[in-house]
């Protein structure tokens, strides 16, 4: 692995590693827990990073939009993007979390296709923070961009979470970006100081996030 994102023509060129889409966690062999992220974000990210000039490898969770034609691991359950994530990160310099990781898993996953009989009731449990552990395992040299969907104004949620994962990024959205080709967000930089972004389309957006990205090494 060499040791910094390389030079070329005063130009940083970054091994990025992407995560993006949903998480789909089994409840049975049939139906899981999962949320409405589409992979737009993480699409538009790829197509701006191999635009640049930089490499792109992508983690990707169960999407129906067409994907940029870069490397791709393409995983279901969060353990599997973990086991992905935590792989690959050691060849790349950036990498930018915008999977939407289910939250909660079932604990236990029927064998069979469960029958409606009455209330169901399913216990879960939480699922491995992915990027906090890629952040605890990083080199001095690498660097970690995290993605808050929060309620409309919650900035002190997502600025809480950058600095409990340790991340040296973390972009503020708000839940209705989800599904959107539009987003309207917030840098949030770990010195402290909050970049509140125009409304744009997440290709624009995209492009500005790989160019702030690069002032990070
Ligand atoms: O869900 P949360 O608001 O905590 O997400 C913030 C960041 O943490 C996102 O970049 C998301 O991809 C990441 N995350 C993760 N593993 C989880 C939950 C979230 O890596 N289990």
């Amino acid at each position: 692995m060499r040791g910094f994102a390389a030079l070329r023509y005063n130009q940083i060129l970054m091994r990025i590693l992407i995560t993006a889409g949903p998480t789909r966690e089994p409840i049975d062999p049939v139906r899981y827990i999962g949320n409405r992220s589409s992979g737009k974000m993480g699409a538009a990210l790829a197509e701006a990073a191999v635009s640049a000039g930089h490499s792109v490898t992508m983690v990707l969770g169960p999407v129906s939009i067409a994907m940029p034609d870069v490397r791709t691991t393409h995983v279901e359950t969060a353990a599997q993007m973990q086991e992905a994530v935590l792989r690959e990160f050691p060849r790349h310099d950036l990498l930018i979390m915008a999977a939407a990781v289910a939250d909660y898993r079932p604990i236990s996953v029927a064998p069979r296709k469960m029958d409606r009989a009455g209330k169901l009731i399913i216990e879960c449990e939480p699922t491995p923070d992915i990027v906090a552990l890629a952040a605890a395992s990083k080199s001095p040299s690498q660097r970690i961009v995290g993605f808050s969907l929060e309620m409309e104004g919650d900035l002190e949620r997502a600025r809480q979470k950058l600095g409990r994962k340790k991340l040296d990024l973390m972009v503020y959205n708000p839940v209705a970006t989800m599904d959107s080709a539009r987003v309207q967000a917030v840098l949030l930089w770990p010195d402290g100081r909050n970049e509140s972004l125009p409304a744009m389309e997440k290709r624009d957006f995209a492009t500005l996030l790989i160019d702030r990205c690069a002032k990070l090494f």
